[in-house]
């Protein structure tokens, strides 16, 4: 299950957990409060028959699916570290279900204090379209996980600040007027 808590601001080593002391975790129902992500629990180890992604994939229209590794060994691994770790939104959710392995997605609040969000495998995370947010791995260096997507994908990052995007407008007025309860299963 996903794990999330306000994470310090710290320019050492991303990968480590960058707990407040104390620590400060949120409820799954908080964080999808404050930022509008849904985590959910698939059974990683037969996927393609799990209820929960199935009816997901039904009532999202997931057309389009494939899989990424990245890990210590993989090519132009440093700048891809920081490429991921670098502030930006998108103009489509992002879904991920996490197949092996671990990482962090850092996402904004209503209040732009950044969430860390601990993935490992059978997490999948959903994380709106105009939210501020980042990818680290963690120090095991490996992760292994599922794209969707509805239709052709763009995976296209737009980097902060992006305040003039009609995506981010569109997400900031469903900030200020709530997300839906009943979307969440967690
Ligand atoms: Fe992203």
């Amino acid at each position: 299950m996903v794990r999330c808590w306000y994470m310090e601001e710290s320019s050492f080593d991303q990968r480590l957990e960058h707990h407040f002391d104390p620590c400060q975790y949120l409820s799954l129902l908080e964080l999808f409060d404050c930022t509008g992500v849904e985590c959910f629990k698939v059974d990683h180890e037969s996927y393609e028959t799990d209820e929960t992604l199935k009816n997901l994939r039904t009532e999202r229209g997931y057309t389009f699916e494939d899989e990424i590794h990245f890990h210590s060994g993989s090519p132009n691994y440093e700048e891809k570290l920081q490429n991921f770790y670098t502030e930006h939104l998108h103009t489509h959710e992002e879904i991920r279900l996490i197949v092996a392995g671990s990482g962090y997605f850092d996402v904004r609040d209503k209040d732009d204090r950044w969430i860390r969000l601990k993935v490992t495998a059978g997490d999948l995370i959903i994380i709106p379209s105009g939210i501020y947010h980042r990818f680290t791995l963690d120090v095991n260096n490996y992760i292994k996980a599922k794209r969707y997507f509805i239709g052709i994908p763009i995976w296209l990052p737009y980097n902060r600040p992006a305040e003039d995007m009609f995506c981010r407008k569109e997400y900031l007025e469903r900030l200020e007027q709530g997300f839906k309860v009943e979307r969440l299963n967690a």
